[in-house]
């Protein structure tokens, strides 16, 4: 043990060290952190930028550097509702690019990096190319619920400023990247025009049937506008969580479900539901509906690691 008194000078001397040796460590790994944040944001940031060849001229960018974006890519002046947009997208858990008039939606929780990549490749070459937004939602919207809720969170939370939004799974790509949402807002033998949301038909019809009022529903890939009735619908999915007797993995589909049981005529007044074909085409290893030129493959197989480690190979041998 040694005498406590015997060396008071060694001893706060060391101690003075100790707290020194603390106080660098902290500061050192409180700067690496700050910058590897910031080159991951800075980086992820920059990707639509770097692809400048590609955006047409209606695009323009939240992260505009004005010097790269003269003259190609006018930087329109912000409204309120697009001085709302920067403040939903500066929380930590979400991240939008562009500020096009459709919104692109893809909740991204717990996948690979290698297959983020591909999906973040796919979803921005496409927005880019169109002028559309791509809104990328990484964490829980409600950590009181399952994931799934999270779609229904951020579709809501987007809907409060954005006119159009396409909910896109993240198993669900693009694969044809010339066809514009527009056309799909535009189909008149659906009856789409004037509906709040568009659906799709599910796996069980064939490639080139049409829908009728009773078939079912996919909620892989969907359209909803800005309106009040697509607002209460929302609320209403929302809170059958909790009266909700499903329990089953796929929360919002029962949902929608539910409400187009309870209230059908309203359901068929506001929803139009499309062949899965122009924008929802099943595509599993046991069920491949997917034809050649359709817009969007929705690769529907239970959300697994090593599905998605899949995709990521995949994906990475196509064009996306
Ligand atoms: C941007 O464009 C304007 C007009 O076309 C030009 O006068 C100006 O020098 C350009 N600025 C930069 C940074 O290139
Ligand atoms: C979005 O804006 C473009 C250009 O202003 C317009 O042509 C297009 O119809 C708009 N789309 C919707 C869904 O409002
Ligand atoms: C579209 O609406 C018209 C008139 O409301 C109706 O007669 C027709 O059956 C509808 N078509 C589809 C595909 O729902
Ligand atoms: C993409 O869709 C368009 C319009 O339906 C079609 O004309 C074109 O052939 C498709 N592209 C490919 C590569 O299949």
């Amino acid at each position: 043990m040694g005498s406590p008194k015997a060396w008071p000078a060694a001893r706060s001397r060391r101690a003075a060290g100790i707290r020194w040796g603390r106080c660098c460590y902290r500061l050192i790994y409180t700067m690496s952190l700050v910058a590897a944040v910031y080159a991951v944001t800075a980086h992820f940031r920059a990707i639509p930028l770097h692809r400048s060849g590609e955006l047409p001229n209606q695009v323009s960018s939240l992260q505009a550097n004005p010097m790269q974006m003269n003259q190609t890519i006018p930087v329109a002046h912000l409204s309120r509702a697009e001085q709302e947009k920067l403040l939903w997208i500066e929380k930590p858990n979400s991240l939008c690019f562009g500020l096009g008039n459709i919104t692109i939606l893809s909740v991204a929780i717990d996948l690979p990096k290698a297959y983020l990549v591909q999906l973040r490749k796919n979803r921005l070459s496409y927005a880019a190319l169109h002028g559309y937004r791509y809104c990328e939602v990484r964490t829980p919207l409600d950590f009181s619920r399952p994931f799934p809720w999270t779609k229904v969170k951020a579709m809501m939370l987007l809907l409060s400023f954005a006119e159009t939004v396409v909910a896109m799974e993240a198993d669900a790509i693009v694969r044809n990247k010339t066809i514009r949402v527009e056309s799909i807002l535009s189909l008149e033998q659906y009856n789409v025009s004037g509906k709040d949301v568009i659906y799709t038909s599910d796996y069980q019809q064939s490639h080139d049937a049409d829908p009728d009022p009773k078939s079912s529903i996919n909620t892989g890939v969907y359209i909803m506008r800005s309106s009040p009735w697509t607002k209460a619908f929302l609320e209403s999915q929302y809170k059958l969580h909790t009266s909700s007797i499903f329990q089953t993995s796929n929360l919002e589909h029962d949902a929608v479900k539910v409400y187009r049981m309870k209230n059908k005529e309203d359901f068929n007044a506001h929803v139009a539901i499309i062949p899965f074909r122009f924008m929802n085409s099943p595509c599993t290893w046991d069920l491949d509906k997917y034809e050649e030129g359709d817009f969007i493959a929705h690769y529907a197989e239970e959300h697994s690691l090593d599905k998605y480690e899949r995709l990521a190979l995949q994906l990475a041998t196509m064009n996306l």
